[in-house]
């Protein structure tokens, strides 16, 4: 063969192999995918003699610091020291006023060690999740500390990023959420909406209202199982859960579901209702026709009550009243509810529903915080401060359109991309007739602001998805609906819309299945993908 096609044949090689490398170099398989990830060639392998050295502007994170420790532990099973800096510093943790974003962070990996940049304690937290995964899984690699060199630039999309739990349908046990918790935090996820009261059950200890507990907090059955359920939380319990989601950045919003819903508050005290008589606690799913009565004080009073306890127990800005599905034919024929719609000139009861929100969010107003409601359409308008949670399955573009035109702020938590209590694909439970399948790619395939631009979505402030449990007895379930789909979720919350791809996804999906396995937590396993 001439010299010079033997050259050529060389170099074709040469150059197929390094597309190959840079191929796999820039393989990262982080999830949700960051803002910028560079990744260039080499290894940085983390060892036990090293230290981690920190900023002092840093050295009052003590929560993230001993989770950078523990996470580090975790791989090379020693406990690395934190010092100031000296010959072994090779992980530097730096006070960074140039990193803009409050949850942002920068984190580089080269030869002379692993640089974490951040200007507050989210930022570094966020970094270190990063960091986490960054290392191999063990069957990815003998060496445990191995690291490739990357150059990351972080921060998030939206500022809001919830999963939504149900204790009211099911009681999960407070380990179970903490457990929840560590979960959604690693990806990233800021905000756990806890829907605490529904017609399935009151969950949550009112001081001044013991029955809601003594009678709202038991059913005598589930769907004709015959067995009875019941659980709460006492103030001091979740106080501590929300001492616990702190440490992890996780801002708990409690949901007292109002005027509908209510069928445990009416088993437990019956004159709130319009026409009293013996309620019970649900033991079936559906909507509820009985309303606690817009036209009595003592309902006020009674809501007035209950909110300031919450607003005892949670600190946040926010508090959710509910506000979904309540029909209003009990307004319609009672004749507390129907004077003041005549005292106060009003039309429809439909206008009622509105009096009735802004009534309460005075009560919220007292206590420095702002609603978020379950958008419905009819509800003829919603106190200026709400944040509206888009959540049926109507067109969602009318209605991102009127709650927009309305002036509120919106949460996306639109059902076919993000109910995570519908089955997942066509053999899956539960089997109903109204649920449509949300597969993974669905769940992925969510444009929170529905090709708006960035200065048409100002009022969008983020994603939520919703484990409703009536179809989720405990913890195990609920995380099989919630992973995979979570983390597709967590790419519509954090990563810049540029970013996403379901083909990457898929492709960094095998990592963090590895990672679910290694740490026993359990997921749907994606079987679908693999055909
Ligand atoms: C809802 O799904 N009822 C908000
Ligand atoms: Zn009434």
């Amino acid at each position: 063969m001439h010299m010079k096609t033997i050259r050529a044949i060389i170099y074709l090689f040469v150059a197929f192999y390094a597309i190959n490398i840079n191929a796999q170099l820039a393989k990262t398989t982080i999830i949700p995918e960051p803002l910028k990830v560079n990744v260039s060639e080499g290894k940085f392998v983390l060892s036990p003699h090293h230290s981690i050295c920190v900023d002092k502007k840093f050295e009052e994170a003590q929560n993230e610091l001993s989770l950078l420790q523990q996470v580090i532990e975790q791989r090379i099973e020693s406990k690395l020291k934190i010092t100031r800096k000296d010959k072994n510093s090779a992980i530097f943790v730096k006070y960074d006023k140039g990193i803009k974003s409050k949850e942002g962070y920068s984190l580089n990996i080269n030869a002379s060690g692993i640089y974490i940049n951040a200007f507050t304690q989210a930022g570094l937290f966020y970094a270190i999740q990063t960091l986490d995964q960054l290392f191999p899984e063990p069957i990815e690699s003998k060496i445990p500390g191995e690291l490739a060199h990357v150059s990351i630039e972080d921060s998030p999309r939206f500022e809001y990023r919830a999963l939504m739990l149900d204790p009211a349908r099911h009681y999960f046990p407070l380990d179970d959420i903490k457990n929840y918790i560590d979960v959604m935090a690693s990806y990233k996820f800021n905000t756990l909406h806890l829907h605490l009261t529904d017609d399935h059950g009151w969950r949550v200890e009112i001081k001044k209202y013991p029955l809601l507990t003594e009678i709202g907090s038991k059913r005598k059955e589930t769907m004709g199982d015959g067995r009875p359920h019941e659980g709460f939380y006492s103030q001091v319990e979740l106080k501590e859960l929300v001492k616990y989601a702190k440490t992890k950045h996780v801002e708990i919003i409690p949901e007292i579901d109002m005027p509908g819903h209510g069928m445990a508050i009416l088993a437990a005290y019956p004159d709130l209702a319009c026409f009293p008589k013996d309620f019970e606690v649900s033991t079936v799913p559906g909507v509820s026709k009985e309303l606690l009565c817009s036209g009595k004080e003592e309902v006020y009073q009674f809501y007035e009550d209950v909110l300031t306890e919450i607003a005892g127990i949670f600190p946040n800005a926010k508090m959710h009243l509910g506000g979904d599905e309540a029909p209003l034919d009990r307004w319609e024929k009672c004749p507390h509810c129907q004077k003041v719609l005549s005292d106060k000139g009003m039309a429809h009861e439909d206008e009622l529903m509105a009096y009735f929100f802004e009534r309460i969010n005075k009560v919220l107003i007292k206590l420095g915080k702002d609603p978020l409601l379950w958008y419905e359409s009819n509800v003829k308008t919603y106190p200026k401060n709400s944040y509206a949670i888009l959540w049926r399955n109507e067109d969602p573009d009318d209605k991102m359109c009127e709650i927009q035109k309305r002036g509120l702020k919106m949460i996306n938590a639109y059902g076919r991309n993000a109910y995570f209590d519908y089955p997942q694909w066509e053999g899956d439970i539960p089997k109903t007739t109204w649920m449509p399948i949300l597969s993974l790619e669905k769940a992925y395939d969510f444009d929170p602001v529905r090709g708006l631009s960035e200065e048409e979505s100002y009022f969008i402030i983020g994603v939520q998805a919703c484990l409703w449990a009536e179809y989720l007895p405990n913890i195990d379930r609920v995380f099989y609906m919630t992973y995979p789909r979570a983390l597709a979720l967590s790419e519509a919350g954090w990563s810049s819309d540029k970013n996403r791809s379901w083909e990457k996804f898929k492709r960094k999906l095998n990592k963090h299945i590895l990672r679910f396995a290694n740490k026993g937590i359990n997921m749907r396993f994606p079987f679908e993908l693999k055909k």
